[in-house]
């Protein structure tokens, strides 16, 4: 498919996202304690792996692993301070994806608008669409969980 430079450029910022969030949603998912966030990150990094294929299959490259995925956050990328309780970093680790995920989905707003293929629009539409059904998983497992009480 031919693509505008715009579209390029834009296209490359996106996979760039889609790697940040497989890692994250990796990472986290080792971190967490709670079974049910685990499960949750667990499903959302292979969803973002999805959005991932697809980003690259737009640009025409050949599909191949986000780089860095092999590297294992094990215990050196640890969030939790010391003493930190087991809620408090769940908490923390989901805001953090609730801010990522607000983000993401802004970019591709603004990605979308500048995309000139209907195409191209078509599977980034459907890839926000489920950036916000992230948001609102984690948004609902925090509300759930009394991490997070809107007035
Ligand atoms: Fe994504
Ligand atoms: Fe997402």
């Amino acid at each position: 498919m031919q693509l505008t430079q715009k579209e390029k450029s834009l296209l490359q910022d996106q996979l760039h996202h889609e790697e940040v969030c497989i890692q994250k949603y990796q990472s986290y998912a080792q971190q967490t304690q709670d079974p049910k966030l685990q499960q949750l990150f667990n499903d959302y990094a292979s969803q973002e792996q999805q959005h991932h294929n697809t980003i690259n299959q737009l640009l025409g490259n050949p599909n191949q692993q986000p780089s860095g995925q092999q590297a294992s956050p094990k215990q050196q990328n640890k969030l939790q301070p010391q003493g930190m309780q087991n809620q408090q970093l769940d908490a923390l680790l989901c805001n953090d994806m609730l801010m990522t995920e607000k983000y993401v989905s802004n970019a591709y707003d603004t990605t979308i608008f500048e995309a000139a293929s209907p195409q191209v629009r078509q599977q980034l539409q459907h890839i926000q669409q489920e950036e916000q059904q992230h948001g609102e998983g984690i948004f609902n497992y925090m509300q759930d969980n009394g991490m997070y009480q809107p007035q």
